[in-house]
């Protein structure tokens, strides 16, 4: 979602004539895009608010904007620092670009934020935000032929750990019309895959007259568009998960068999405390059912260790679903109390930060040992990747012996394939002869 914001605001930018730079140094004007999610994402903010507070010492003309849900978060707490000049939330995007040229022009700071976040957005508003989606153009992408699409923005869960509904606001599906027109155009700009985005993507719903769209019907609507061959949707809550989404998944070939669906943990007793709305035994009977519709289904999770309260009895249980649910990967994080939360205002911080470091670590090893396992299946096999371009890391970008750069794609089911070849191939579809299966990465050939 933020990546998504982010490349909007950089496209809107470009749009008024500004140009991209990637050091602050060369920069007329920063822009930080905030997480609020954990605190440990706000203190990187923070510090980097420290140098440019320091870089405006010697430059005082530098202009700093801070946007996105810390912003929203923090308000004018977040204006008063030194450093800032603009302080504008996830619904105030569209207005960047004026509120950079009234600060360039007037040198005065600016606050642009939702006053009351849970009251559902005027229609217009919601207008400008819908025109403001529908300009994000794929040359500021950020990968080739890859696009976000926002099917839906904000949040009505209320998971207690969670700051999202109260930054994001509530939860409003967008007019499919307007989401199909603009995967039409990303298609007719070459994108080939795109990724429908929403906090709790299952649950889109859109009423146009007496017809009720969810998101079945949106996949289906999506995979008709000519150019696109790849759909995927992040992310999607367990509870009242339609199984019509599952058959669209097996029925419609242009959408990839990948479900991210966090558990966030695997006690009923901490599900409960964190208001999640399902069992682990529900939750686990969901994933049986998804693979009984949709055999080839990779499925992924996010899981919180260390929330209040959470015992090693209970940490056990979230092992033991770790192990049932034989993800293709899972993210773990420890549990940062998030103040507005429920989970907060009630509950302390009670496991310690070694104890959730452990636990984190301690997951991820059983992650791991699966992934090892089930990853070995895929070695001798021709898998179809989109590529994504070079690989990450420098040093092993060398050319080999054919002269060729390591690159890397991902399959339908979102593993990650490394191999060599021509750098032209960055947005195009490749297939791969997978010859090596690490746990997070399989490496292969590309088969001519
Ligand atoms: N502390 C730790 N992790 C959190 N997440 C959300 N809120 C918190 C929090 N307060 C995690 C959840 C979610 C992912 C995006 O971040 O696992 O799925
Ligand atoms: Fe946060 Fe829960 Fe909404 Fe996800 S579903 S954004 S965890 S409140």
């Amino acid at each position: 979602m933020n990546k998504l914001d982010a490349a909007l605001v950089a496209s809107a930018l470009q749009k008024s004539g500004f140009i991209l730079t990637e050091h602050a140094r060369e920069a007329d004007v920063v822009l930080i895009n905030t997480c609020s999610v954990r605190q440990h994402a706000e203190d990187r903010v923070l510090s980097h608010l420290g140098h440019l507070k320091h870089m405006k010492e010697n430059r005082p003309e530098l202009v700093v904007a801070v946007m996105g849900c810390m912003a929203q978060r923090l308000g004018t707490n977040l204006l008063s620092h030194e450093a800032v000049d603009i302080v504008a939330g996830p619904a105030q995007l569209p207005e960047i670009p004026r509120l950079i040229e009234q600060v360039l022009t007037q040198g005065t700071k600016t606050l642009a934020v939702t006053d009351k976040i849970r009251t559902i957005t005027n229609p217009e508003q919601s207008e400008a935000l819908d025109t403001f989606e529908y300009a994000y153009d794929s040359d500021v992408n950020h990968i080739p032929g890859q696009a976000f699409v926002r099917a839906m923005r904000g949040c009505n869960q209320f998971c207690s750990y969670c700051v999202v509904p109260y930054v994001r606001g509530p939860e409003v599906s967008r007019p499919p019309h307007a989401i199909i027109e603009q995967i039409k155009k990303l298609a007719d700009q070459g994108v080939r895959q795109v990724t429908l985005l929403g906090q709790t993507i299952n649950s889109y719903s859109y009423r146009d007259g007496d017809r009720q769209y969810g998101l079945a019907n949106l996949l289906e609507m999506t995979s008709r568009i000519e150019g696109v061959e790849w759909i995927r949707f992040i992310t999607s809550h367990p509870g009242h998960f339609d199984d019509a989404i599952l058959h669209a998944m097996a029925d419609l070939e242009k959408v990839c068999p990948y479900l991210h669906i966090p558990a966030q943990s695997g006690s009923d007793r901490i599900l409960k405390a964190m208001n999640r709305g399902y069992t682990a035994r529900q939750y686990l009977d969901l994933l049986i059912r998804a693979r009984q519709i949709v055999p080839e289904i990779a499925i992924a999770g996010d899981f919180i260790v260390g929330f209040p309260g959470e015992t090693e009895a209970d940490f056990e249980a979230t092992v033991y679903l770790v192990r049932e649910a034989r993800y293709k990967n899972c993210f773990v994080f420890k549990y940062s109390p998030r103040p507005g939360t429920r989970a907060d205002s009630k509950l302390a911080d009670t496991v310690q930060e070694t104890v959730k470091k452990e636990r984190n670590l301690r997951l991820l090893d059983v992650q791991n040992e699966i992934n090892e396992i089930d990853n070995q299946q895929f070695v001798g096999q021709v898998i179809k990747v989109l590529v994504e371009g070079l690989s990450k890391k420098p040093h092993l970008n060398q050319a080999n012996e054919g002269g060729m750069p390591q690159l890397i794609g991902r399959t339908a089911t979102d593993f990650i394939v490394v191999f060599n070849g021509p750098e032209s191939l960055a947005g195009q579809f490749a297939n791969i002869h997978i010859e090596k299966a690490g746990a997070l990465t399989l490496f292969g050939m590309l088969v001519e």
